[in-house]
């Protein structure tokens, strides 16, 4: 689930993307791209995430979450009494795989530094999204200082990533 809204302006997440096209039993929702209106296609969205054994979010970090037309998908496909709650078991045993990048240094997330807390701290909903629909939490791929990596950091981050997405699609 790729989602970012100005990939043309991109530097990581355009070469995660690209990467991940060339990986062999990757489905890629470019969710920008597929519902620029922000009407999501619910039914459609349920039956390709059923059919799949991992769930990745692929996007940059935006004011310490996801941005918003993934909030909107996450608000409307997983809906209780099919992700969640009484009969919503579509999505138990899946893995979900959170893939992102940051614009500040891992430095910047620290007790009195500019965003406060370890990075680790932004990370609880997403970790208990998948807590509660029963998915099985991947340690997540994160790259900071998104715009200062050298080419050969980007270039290992990418390799990193598609290494363990392949051994993912392949599981
Ligand atoms: C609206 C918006 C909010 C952002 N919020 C954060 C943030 O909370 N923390 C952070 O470190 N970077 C933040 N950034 C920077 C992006 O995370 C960074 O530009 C991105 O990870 C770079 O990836 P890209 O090259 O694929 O665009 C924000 C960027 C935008 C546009």
């Amino acid at each position: 689930m790729f989602a970012h809204a100005a990939p043309q302006r991109s530097r990581v997440n355009r070469r995660l993307v690209e990467a991940a096209r060339s990986v062999p039993g990757v489905e890629l929702v470019d969710l920008y791209d597929t519902y620029p209106d922000f009407y999501i296609d619910v039914a459609a969205e349920q039956d390709q995430l059923a059919d799949a054994g991992t769930l990745v979010l692929l996007h940059p970090i935006q004011w310490y979450g996801m941005p918003a037309l993934l909030k909107e998908w996450v608000d409307m496909v997983l809906v209780p009494g099919w992700a969640y709650g009484a009969g919503g078991t579509a999505l138990q045993g899946k893995g979900l795989w959170l893939v992102t990048s940051t614009g500040s240094p891992a430095e910047a997330y620290a007790p009195g530094a500019a965003h406060g807390y370890p990075f680790e701290a932004f990370l609880p909903p997403y970790r208990q999204i998948a807590a509660l629909c029963g998915m099985d939490w991947i340690d997540p791929h994160i790259l900071h200082a998104a715009h200062q990596s050298s080419e050969a950091a980007l270039d290992a981050h990418v390799d990193a990533f598609v290494a363990r997405l392949t051994a993912l699609a392949s599981a």
